[in-house]
């Protein structure tokens, strides 16, 4: 990859200033978690907007569980990849100015060691009390896997305990939209692995632009962000950030 635009990129992230990535489903595909949209997105042929809804947990909090279950089994047998380490060394670098807003609720970006992580979606990794119980934190840490009683409980009132993760319909946490916002006055800004079809999330890209950052978007293909970015870089997440990271800063991260 030793095309100008690359090379003009890879000089964009060696020069520092802020750096803001905003990451999607795409980002982990090579760990081996499937993204949401597309035919690996269907889980018994349930699309995610089916399952990841208050309304579909009322319904049969069991099945939208099993679906949670299932996900957190494969995430905590999957590793962070490539793209997840190239992100995290940048995150890491002295005097680095990176930040890593992810709509992920895998997890992934934490084990591969990043700092300055905004997590816009919550966590699969922690639960909330679906009744918001006045005794309850609003979430807490659960790594177990299997949970051992399913559909999981409250602790503190014996009601149903849900994933601390956004559904459809539901506010994100009002401070990871804060730091998130806060992160689109930026130099650079990156969409890595995204569909860009979710909002707010996706209008964090055009917010970047109106202020002033030089946006670029990876992905194998085009989105609803493609067009409005200044660079479309087509290929997948794990190649392309390994070999910026490389002509940035000269050494393999792997
Ligand atoms: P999607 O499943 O909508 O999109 C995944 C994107 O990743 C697509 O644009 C793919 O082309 C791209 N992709 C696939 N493999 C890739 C690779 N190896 N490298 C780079 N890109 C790759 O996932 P998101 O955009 O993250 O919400 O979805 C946004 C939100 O919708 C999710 O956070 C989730 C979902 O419902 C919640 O859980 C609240």
């Amino acid at each position: 990859m030793k095309e100008p635009q690359h090379e003009a990129l890879a000089a964009a992230i060696r020069a520092g200033g802020a750096i803001t990535v905003l990451t999607g489903a795409g980002v982990s595909a090579a760990s081996g978690v499937p993204t949401f949209r597309g035919q690996d997105g269907l889980w018994r042929s349930f699309p995610a907007e089916q399952l990841a809804t208050a309304e579909a947990f009322d319904q049969d909090p069991a099945l939208v569980w099993e679906w949670y279950a299932w996900r957190r089994a494969l995430v905590a047998a999957a590793q962070p990849n490539a793209a997840h380490r190239v992100l995290a060394d940048w995150s890491c670098r002295p005097d680095a100015d990176v930040r890593i807003v992810t709509q992920n609720v895998d997890d992934l970006h934490v084990r591969a060691g990043t700092v300055r992580l905004v997590r816009l979606h919550g966590s699969l990794w922690e639960l909330a009390c679906r009744n918001r119980c006045a005794t309850a934190p609003p979430t807490w840490p659960d790594l177990r896997v299997p949970l051992p009683v399913m559909p999981p409980r409250c602790p503190h009132c014996g009601g149903l305990a849900r994933p601390a993760v956004v559904w459809f319909g539901e506010s994100l946490p009002a401070d990871a939209l804060a730091d998130a916002i806060d992160a689109t006055r930026c130099r650079l800004f990156l969409a890595v692995g995204t569909s860009a079809l979710v909002h707010p999330a996706a209008g964090l890209i055009g917010m970047a632009r109106e202020h002033g950052a030089f946006t670029v978007e990876i992905n194998p293909e085009t989105t609803a962000a493609s067009g409005g970015v200044d660079l479309a870089l087509t290929g997948r997440a794990e190649v392309v950030l390994p070999q910026l990271d490389e002509l940035a800063f000269g050494l393999p991260s792997d």
